[in-house]
């Protein structure tokens, strides 16, 4: 920041190569799947689960559309390392007990690419004791998928390309983009030759 108060932009728009999904269009997504939501959950008790950190501003708008009571809680799970390839699924944390025990989850994920995370994530909450798991994505890649999964609720399907943008990181970075983008081949092969 300068003494005039003229703040040094240092933007990451360049970055990207196309705009797959604009702020308008990801919105009316939202709202399409968070009607499907209240209509499934109307009359029932139920907890958004929201899968870190990919998720977390898919669920903050999935949730403040949705009119009916529900509870919100978190999972830690990271199937990538610093590259756009799939690594080993590691569950960081898990809600409580009380969370979880008796009650109907909505997992709510980023994106289904091979359907690891989600598939791991939902045996895992059964196993500690949810009455049922549901799960909401904001992308579907259907053409990657290495195990048998579907999600519940898809706010888009999108081909096999890597994307950044509304949550979706690349090395922690673009999460903050209000669209989601590819990025340019340059900008990962600069940060990891050969990916
Ligand atoms: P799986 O393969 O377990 O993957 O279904 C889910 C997780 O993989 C990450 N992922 C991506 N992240 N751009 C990203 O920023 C992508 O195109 C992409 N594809 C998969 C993501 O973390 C998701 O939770």
């Amino acid at each position: 920041m300068t003494g005039s108060g003229t703040i040094e932009v240092h933007t990451v728009n360049g970055d990207i190569e196309t705009v797959l999904l604009t702020e308008e269009e990801i919105l009316r997504g939202t709202d399409r799947v968070a009607e499907e939501v209240t209509r499934v959950y109307t009359g029932t008790q139920f907890t958004v689960v929201s899968v870190l950190k990919g998720s977390c501003i898919f669920a903050s708008d999935l949730i403040r559309r949705i009119p009916i009571p529900l509870e919100l809680a978190f999972v830690g799970a990271s199937s990538y390392g610093e590259g756009t390839e799939a690594g080993k699924l590691v569950v960081n944390f898990i809600p409580s007990e009380k969370e979880i025990e008796g009650r109907r989850l909505l997992l709510v994920d980023d994106i289904l690419d091979t359907g690891q995370t989600l598939y791991r994530l939902k045996a895992e909450l059964l196993k500690r004791g949810a009455v049922d798991v549901k799960t909401c994505v904001f992308l579907d890649k259907p053409s990657r998928r290495a195990v048998e999964f579907e999600a519940d609720f898809t706010a888009f399907e999108i081909d096999d390309t890597f994307v950044v943008g509304y949550g979706l990181d690349f090395d922690g970075h673009y999460r903050n983009l209000p669209y989601v983008g590819a990025l340019r081949r340059e900008i990962y092969e600069q940060a990891r030759p050969g990916v």
